[in-house]
């Protein structure tokens, strides 16, 4: 009865062998050999599961998770990851996917024992608890990642003082803000995208094993066996949405994205500020490259490939919502092909965070050039209509008078505080000595005395509570 399909985890039904090119072409295990240690411990879990219900004895039980074991010892904890998987994958051509690879060692390091493994059990619900497992370490990465900037640009901000510089609408100067207030704006950013990060963590952490292929395991298994064995919170309800929902992985690439925008943001930002013509920045040369052909030239490759790379991650957050988004239910094998952009996203996300908190330390503000563009070309005429408000004038009217005092400011080459107190009173007569004392830069940011304002003290209060909150959520850990 045997056939060339015999070493398959299938073989029984067909007669006929596979077309070789199709054989290599549909195998996942070229990619997939990276879940081996998620699917080693998934398969640890279930042993026990099936032992619980009588399948292997207590002795069996101990030699298959020794043997598991061993087979996972193959996967060292460190080391090179591309070189790892090059070997592991050469050592087995045939297996189909990671699934088939476990069981093959398993049988090598304990013989027909193995053969037991697969009672009660689907590779559909395996394969849903391996990327539940890849994506629950992934985020767990992420967070880590994310507080480590977190905790950079914190440091920068509080190090900066009162420092300021100008900030922009429509890119155009618009306030004298703080260069504190700034760097605590990704702060804010990268507190949603962690938040984002742990929900999504809370929502996946449920444990497929026990679905079955598609309608429940055909064993009766005390299915919080395996959850709790793997640190799942519970079962999932459902087998047929468990072997074949993947919102836990677009959640994922999906809050990724939105991460990787924020940090694209900030980078393009840093992009600019190092330019000739902004001059706020000096780029770290130990993160910047030369030009092989200008001799001059300091690139700031890192923040331009952080802004490419966030590219990554939104294409693998639309390659996963359209393989989805046509599935009948359950289990299709289009799914596998969701599999890689989830590890680009784990891998993108990795290097980014392993440069962009040393890159963040590393920024020197050329502070002196920041202030005098605060300081000129008008940035006060919202504080100076704000003080003729003060003296009873509406806004609407006091927006007017400002906007001819600047004007004739512009005319005459001189910022609303060096125009004399009589020309002013052209324009209102509701200018007073106090004019000039509530139009200098600190007045102009203090004017801001509101929660989530750039008023300086409100600054340092806000700087305070961004590491309180840090330092809870390292805690919470
Ligand atoms: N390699 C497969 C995948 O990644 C595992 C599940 C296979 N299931 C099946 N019914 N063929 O999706």
């Amino acid at each position: 009865m045997s056939n060339q399909n015999a070493s398959k985890m299938w073989s029984g039904r067909f007669r006929e062998p596979l077309n070789a090119t199709f054989e290599q072409w549909q195998r996942s295990f070229p990619f997939d050999w990276r879940l081996l240690p998620q699917e080693i411990a998934a398969s640890s879990a279930h042993a026990r599961a099936i032992a619980a219900a009588g399948i292997l004895t207590d002795a069996e039980l101990k030699q298959m998770l020794d043997g598991l074991a061993a087979v996972a010892a193959r996967f060292p904890a460190s080391g090179d990851l591309q070189q790892t998987g090059a070997a592991i994958v050469a050592s087995s051509p045939g297996a189909e996917d990671i699934h088939h690879f476990s069981e093959l060692e398993l049988h090598k390091e304990i013989g027909d024992l193995a053969l037991k493994l697969h009672t009660g059990r689907s590779r559909n619900e395996q394969i849903a608890t391996d990327m539940r497992l890849f994506v629950r370490d992934a985020i767990d990465n992420t967070l880590a990642g994310l507080r480590e900037w977190i905790a950079a640009l914190i440091e920068i901000a509080e190090a900066a003082q009162d420092a300021v510089m100008p900030s922009y609408t429509h890119l155009q100067r618009a306030e004298p803000v703080l260069i504190a207030h700034w760097l605590l704006a990704y702060v804010s950013m990268a507190e949603r995208d962690c938040t984002r990060m742990a929900d999504c963590r809370k929502r996946m952490n449920l444990c497929p094993l026990g679905s079955g292929a598609i309608a429940g395991a055909t064993l009766a298994l005390d299915r919080t066996i395996a959850a709790s064995a793997l640190g799942f919170d519970a079962p999932t309800p459902n087998s047929m949405d468990a072997t074949s929902d993947r919102d836990f992985a677009l959640e994922f690439t999906s809050a990724a994205s939105i991460l990787g925008i924020h940090i694209s943001r900030f980078a393009e930002e840093l992009t600019l500020h190092s330019t000739a013509e902004f001059g706020f920045l000096d780029l770290p040369e130990a993160f910047s490259t030369g030009s092989s052909a200008m001799p001059q030239k300091k690139n700031p490759d890192l923040t331009e490939l952080i802004r490419g790379k966030s590219g990554r991650l939104l294409g693998a957050n639309v390659t996963l919502s359209v393989l989805i988004k046509g599935l009948p239910l359950a289990y299709n094998k289009d799914l596998q092909e969701g599999q890689e952009p989830v590890f680009d996203v784990a891998d993108t996300l990795a290097g980014m965070f392993s440069v962009l908190p040393a890159f963040t330390r590393a920024l020197r503000f050329r502070e002196d050039r920041m202030k005098v563009a605060a300081d000129t070309g008008y940035l006060n005429a919202m504080a100076a209509a704000t003080y003729l408000t003060h003296k009873g004038v509406p806004f609407r009217k006091a927006h007017e008078k400002i906007g001819n005092a600047v004007r004739f400011g512009l005319e005459s080459g001189r910022e609303l505080g060096e125009l004399t107190l009589g020309e002013l009173q052209e324009f209102g007569p509701e200018f007073g000595e106090d004019f000039f004392a509530s139009v200098t830069l600190e007045a102009t940011l203090d004017c801001h005395d509101v929660i989530g304002g750039t008023a300086r003290h409100r600054v340092a209060e806000a700087v305070q509570a961004a590491k309180q909150r840090l330092s809870l959520s390292s805690n919470e850990e």
